[in-house]
């Protein structure tokens, strides 16, 4: 049966506004056939000159364990390891970034009751990064390093439309940038040539609904913060 144009405006709002960045997964597994249909649904995002410009390395098992133990046996700290790749963040924050990014680190810490001062639970839980929140599925991305910052913008509406087409299908992801410093200890476990630049991970899986940290609904601007209707 065929849904009604007010259906698909819900069912697609849905899908795009239940997205949130999931920080606890249940070791419930997803099967290959639908991973692949979540990257060939997301593959359809359009690229300047349809270049495509987007590549996904899928862990799971012994070889995701692999991945976590070579990021977390590293010795590499996540304050000394170097975006030296791309930066995704300014070198300094400023307003209203900085605000913003606040509320968030604080509205997340706080429901898992690390408060202001504790360094090291703060560090474990960004740790929790390179496990994938436990997540049965790791994403890597990387892009061709030749390629300018138009392809940069391609790859986003690709990481989205994967985030969206979980959706559909009842599983959440977080997108995470946290891995991009690690391209040194990731590129020989995956086998990533130079050529390419790792942009982010993302953890894939079902939703642990019994975790505080997947109670966080962050805020957003008002539309008029951003938009303006020029007459
Ligand atoms: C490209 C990208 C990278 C991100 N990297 C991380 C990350 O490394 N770790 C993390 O916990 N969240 C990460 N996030 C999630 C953001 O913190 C999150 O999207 C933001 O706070 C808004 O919350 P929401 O996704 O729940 O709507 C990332 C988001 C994006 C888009």
């Amino acid at each position: 049966m065929k849904s009604s144009g007010h259906e698909k405006t819900a069912i697609v709002d849905e899908a795009i506004t239940s997205r949130k960045s999931v920080r606890a997964f249940l070791p419930t597994p997803v099967d290959d056939r639908t991973i692949c249909d979540i990257l060939e649904v997301a593959a359809r995002a359009p690229s300047g000159t349809n270049m495509q410009p987007w590549k996904v390395y899928v862990v799971k098992g012994n070889r995701k364990q692999e991945l976590s133990d070579a990021i977390l046996n590293s010795g590499v700290r996540a304050e000394k390891a170097a975006w030296d790749e791309y930066k995704y963040y300014p070198d300094q924050f400023f307003e209203p970034y900085l605000s913003r990014r606040r509320a968030v680190g604080f509205a997340l810490y706080g429901l898992l009751g690390i408060g202001k001062r504790e360094t090291d639970r703060m560090r474990e839980q960004h740790d929790r990064n390179f496990v994938f929140f436990d997540a049965p599925v790791g994403l890597i991305f990387t892009i061709d390093r030749r390629l300018n910052m138009g392809s940069w913008v391609d790859h986003g509406m690709f990481l989205q439309s994967i985030m969206v087409a979980a959706r559909a299908r009842g599983l959440h992801t977080c997108p995470q940038a946290a891995f991009a410093p690690y391209h040194r200890q990731i590129r020989p476990v995956l086998d990533i040539p130079d050529e390419e630049i790792v942009v982010c991970g993302m953890a894939l899986g079902h939703e642990d609904t019994t975790k505080p940290e997947n109670t966080l609904r962050s805020e957003r601007e008002p539309i008029e913060a951003f938009v303006t209707f020029v007459k």
